[in-house]
């Protein structure tokens, strides 16, 4: 690569999209544009398909959000198709909230999945506000009912407390863990000084993800919280990963672009961005199996160095040239 012939915003770019490969981030920083490329070169490979979380359960790389689902954005029979196909095609995560709409998306869930329980890893999460007390075993027994299920995979705190609940609420969390209602649990929407106060809680290491939003528009994370959670071998589920509803970059020219190159979507593009560390799962949400076997597609792309450098120069982000 010749510096010279790129502009000062593309070079920047170009580093900062080789820098964002966990394979060759960090220690390369000081290093010269060469031996950049060709550890990108090297770091080049097709998605992770799995997880593998701090307490040692595997997990897919490649999940289903369920937030709208049941709630009559399609058909339920539709929605329940997608789900399954998603399933079908190893995305076996199921990530969803005794929230999201008022338990209707956990009453779906309970009802699609019957006889598939043994297939998924289901999420559910249970809210800031209900913490005091004997709020989290209640919620927690309330998810399970709507589910059908007798126990979660993985239960999140939708969104933090003031730290000086975390004792509290990692003590209950480590109850239903003891008692078999969850098989581990974890933090949404936390930050890095939010991790730090957990962890230092007694039992607070137990945390096994952060759940936050992380797209190719949204990259905000990249400053502190991915590194943070990179070094102390915690994954990210990324939430939004397409963007959300109203910043979805399935349209995006150079997704396409790319998209048309690998014989794939652009939303599997930006999927396969999102999970190309093998320390971050996407739950992209969709009701549509159309949809869903577009996404499913990013398990088997193998983006290169210079789709990274195109995807970083389309999609600056906190680590880009701006
Ligand atoms: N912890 C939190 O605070 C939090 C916050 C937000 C979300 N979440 C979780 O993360 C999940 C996903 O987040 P999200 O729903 O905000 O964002 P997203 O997955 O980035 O985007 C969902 C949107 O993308 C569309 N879509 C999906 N696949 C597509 C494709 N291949 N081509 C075109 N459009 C496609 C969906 O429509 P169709 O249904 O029509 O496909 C839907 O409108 C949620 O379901 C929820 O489980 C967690």
């Amino acid at each position: 690569m010749n510096k010279r012939l790129l502009s000062r915003r593309q070079f920047g770019a170009r580093c900062a999209a080789y820098l964002s490969l966990p394979a060759v981030g960090g220690a390369l920083a000081m290093q010269g544009s060469s031996q950049v490329l060709a550890a990108a070169g090297r770091a080049s490979k097709m998605a992770p398909r799995t997880v593998r979380l701090p307490d040692g359960t595997t997990t897919s790389a490649l999940g289903q959000g369920a937030w709208h689902l049941g709630q009559g954005r399609h058909p339920p029979a539709v929605e329940e198709e997608a789900i399954r196909l998603g399933i079908s095609l190893g995305m076996t995560l199921i990530d969803t909230s005794g929230n999201y709409g008022d338990g209707r998306s956990e009453q779906f869930l309970g009802h699609a999945l019957t006889g598939w329980r043994d297939r998924i890893f289901l999420v559910s999460k249970v809210e800031a506000d209900e913490v005091s007390g004997d709020g989290i075993p209640r919620a927690c027994e309330a998810s399970l009912a709507r589910l059908g299920t007798p126990y979660l995979d993985l239960y999140l705190l939708h969104s933090p407390v003031p730290s000086t609940q975390f004792p509290g609420v990692v003590a209950n969390f480590e109850q239903l863990r003891a008692a078999g209602k969850i098989r581990a649990w974890g933090v949404s929407n936390f930050d890095v000084g939010q991790m730090e106060d957990l962890l230092r809680v007694p039992d607070g290491p137990r945390c096994v993800t952060n759940q936050v939003a992380y797209s190719l528009i949204n990259r905000r994370i990249e400053r502190d919280l991915l590194p943070w959670c990179r070094q102390h071998h915690m994954p990210v589920m990324a939430y939004s990963p397409l963007g959300g509803d109203h910043h979805l970059v399935v349209a995006d020219r150079t997704l396409a672009q790319i998209g048309a190159e690998h014989k794939c979507s652009a939303a599997a593009v930006a999927l396969a961005w999102v999970m190309r560390s093998g320390n971050i799962i996407a739950i992209p949400e969709s009701g549509s199996p159309a949809h869903t076997r577009e996404n499913a597609e990013a398990f088997s792309i193998t983006l290169r160095p210079r789709d990274f450098q195109r995807l970083a120069e389309a999609f600056p982000g906190p680590s880009g040239a701006t």
